[in-house]
């Protein structure tokens, strides 16, 4: 790879998972942005917010995000909320190519009932709320989640949703 590969998209949308897949599969480094901020910080995730606010967190992710233009090519999970704030869409389009993980809010809120602990936006909203909140917040990022330069819809068959990522890779890296 030449460059950056950023997965965006919603919490619980896998781009954790397929991040660290498509890196194995393309003998790239994978980096998880959220663990990088952690490590570095020495505080995790909820600590920052617990302590600084959803502010302080998002300036820690844009500087974090900024750093990457200097090193390796690697593949890249954002946080859910990192293409939607400051310049950070266009920084990551300027070093990388962009992946949007495009899934529905059902399929969201399954995976989030029960990994919304860890997830400071989540972990004092009961499961009627945060349906809802998923729905809307989901239809104010989305916009930003578009502008990635390829979607890739959700498909419950794994190898098949495997082989679309791999595609994107193959043919439009
Ligand atoms: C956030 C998503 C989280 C993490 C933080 C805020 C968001 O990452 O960056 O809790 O605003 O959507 P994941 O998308 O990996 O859960």
């Amino acid at each position: 790879m030449t460059k950056h590969v950023f997965l965006i998209g919603f919490m619980g949308c896998g781009k954790t998972y397929w991040g660290s897949w498509l890196a194995e599969r393309v003998s790239c480094p994978f980096i998880d942005l959220d663990r990088r901020i952690e490590l570095h910080e020495q505080k995790t995730i909820s600590d920052i917010f617990r302590e600084a606010g959803e502010s302080g967190f998002r300036e820690l992710e844009r500087r974090y995000l900024h750093k990457l233009k200097d090193i390796a090519p690697a593949v890249i999970a954002t946080g859910g909320g990192a293409p939607c704030f400051f310049d950070n869409l266009s920084r990551m389009r300027s070093i990388g190519i962009i992946i949007y993980l495009r899934t529905p809010v059902e399929v969201l809120f399954e995976r989030l009932k029960t990994g919304k602990a860890e997830r400071p936006l989540l972990k004092d909203l009961n499961d009627y709320v945060l349906s809802g909140f998923i729905r809307e917040r989901l239809e104010t990022r989305e916009p930003f989640y578009l502008q990635a330069d390829y979607i890739l819809e959700y498909a419950e068959d794994h190898d098949l949703f495997a082989e679309k990522l791999l595609d994107v890779i193959r043919n439009g890296h």
